[in-house]
């Protein structure tokens, strides 16, 4: 069965974790996967997560099976952190939302979702976009297209050639868009700019697909879901893939989200119903853990708050990180200017390196660093600092 295999080529970004742990070079540096990182390098769970956890240990009673699309209670919670609590979405029943293997799975959903009843429908993934965007929903069966979004030559978003690319989709076909912090690029359209976004959405009828990985690590919970908030005002059905890795460190609990927006909480319910049939051939109900874990922090206004101050924490961390490699940069001689890694938002910095100085710097300096040339900010220490920036200079 076997014997014809050639291997497939590694994950760009989970490749390079295994990679990495492969090198003996006791200073090696990884900033490659989305992890998040303290000083010390490591991805501490956050004290809200361990009380949840302690609660769950005293209080859980059993591990029967979970419906199809997970506990309401959990979903009650990630809508309110989608929308804000209270929003006419929720109490009119127009939103959906199940429980999913992470975010990942929340985009698998509503991959197989989306083909199920459209099935001629093109996706449409910005250029660049997450590495494994265009896997998961050709995976699904997707014929899939870029419209533009990032300019190497501004280091900003190339909005005219996105809006005009945006304004020749047909309806029906599917638009995915991130929320916040853009996976790569870390370049977000400004209030305006999503206004427009909208406006086009509105006008031609194309079906918006958000990615919402980073809620919390642009400028805070409540302003990063404005793009939501926007789609939603103006009527616009959507759906939302979201995920709780990074900002409750849940990572190996795959704890993520998708949700659908209808017009009517009628058509909600029926379109939902498809959504559990896409769940239950897939992995049939998700498992419990990290959903009980945040459904007991944002039940509980004492631990919500500790959550909010821990992702703030982490937050602020990486923000003040961009101005240190900027300026360390600058101290190690690189005279390129690099003021517009202050400006990406998230976890990421989309750093102009080519592929050459990206392999030059994993071959020669032990600095795994994404082939694009993301680098994940998180994983800068102070001890490392100095190393990187020098081994960034001598590529250069
Ligand atoms: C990343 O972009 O590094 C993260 O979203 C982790 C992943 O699964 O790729």
């Amino acid at each position: 069965m076997f014997n014809s295999l050639t291997p497939a080529p590694p994950d760009p970004i989970l490749g390079l974790t295994e990679a990495f742990k492969a090198d003996p070079n006791p200073e090696k540096i990884n900033l490659g996967v989305g992890v998040f990182k303290d000083d010390a390098g490591q991805t501490p769970i956050l004290s809200a997560v361990k009380k949840a956890e302690e609660l769950l240990l005293q209080f859980e009673s059993t591990k029967s099976y979970l419906p199809i699309s997970g506990s309401t209670g959990y979903a009650a919670g990630v809508q309110n952190l989608l929308l804000g609590e209270g929003h006419s979405l929720i109490s009119s029943g127009r939103i959906q939302t199940a429980h999913t293997p992470g975010g990942t799975g929340g985009l698998r959903v509503a991959g197989d979702f989306l083909k199920g009843f459209n099935a001629d429908a093109k996706l449409w993934v910005s250029n660049p976009t997450w590495a494994n965007h265009k896997g998961v929903f050709a995976a699904c069966g997707f014929e899939i297209e870029d419209y533009p979004y990032y300019d190497p030559k501004t280091f900003g978003l190339d909005f005219e050639a996105m809006l005009s690319t945006l304004k020749r989709i047909p309806a029906g076909d599917i638009v995915l868009l991130h929320v916040c912090c853009h996976n790569p690029s870390g370049v977000d359209p400004s209030p305006e700019q999503w206004a427009e976004i909208a406006d086009v959405a509105a006008e031609k009828g194309w079906f918006p697909l958000f990615d919402f990985a980073y809620q919390g690590f642009g400028t805070s919970v409540e302003a990063d879901r404005a793009p939501l908030l926007l789609f939603a005002e103006k009527g616009l059905e959507f759906v939302v893939a979201a995920s709780c890795s990074k900002n409750f460190g849940l990572y190996n609990e795959r704890t993520g989200s998708f949700s659908l927006v209808a017009d009517t909480a009628d058509s909600a319910a029926a379109a939902f119903s498809h959504v559990k049939r896409a769940i239950r051939t897939n992995y049939s109900n998700p498992s419990s853990h990290g959903g009980a874990i945040v459904e007991t922090i944002l039940g509980d206004a004492v631990l919500t708050q500790e959550w909010l101050s821990e992702l703030d924490g982490m937050r602020e961390r990486i923000h003040g990180l961009r101005s240190k490699l900027v300026d360390t940069l600058a101290s190690k001689g690189v005279d390129r200017d690099f003021s517009f890694i202050t400006r990406q938002n998230g976890m990421f910095s989309f750093s102009g390196l080519t592929p050459d100085q990206v392999k030059e710097l994993r071959e020669s300096h032990s600095i795994y660093i994404v082939g694009s040339g993301r680098i994940n900010l998180a994983g800068i220490t102070s001890s490392n600092l100095d190393r990187l920036c020098e081994a960034i200079a001598t590529v250069l």
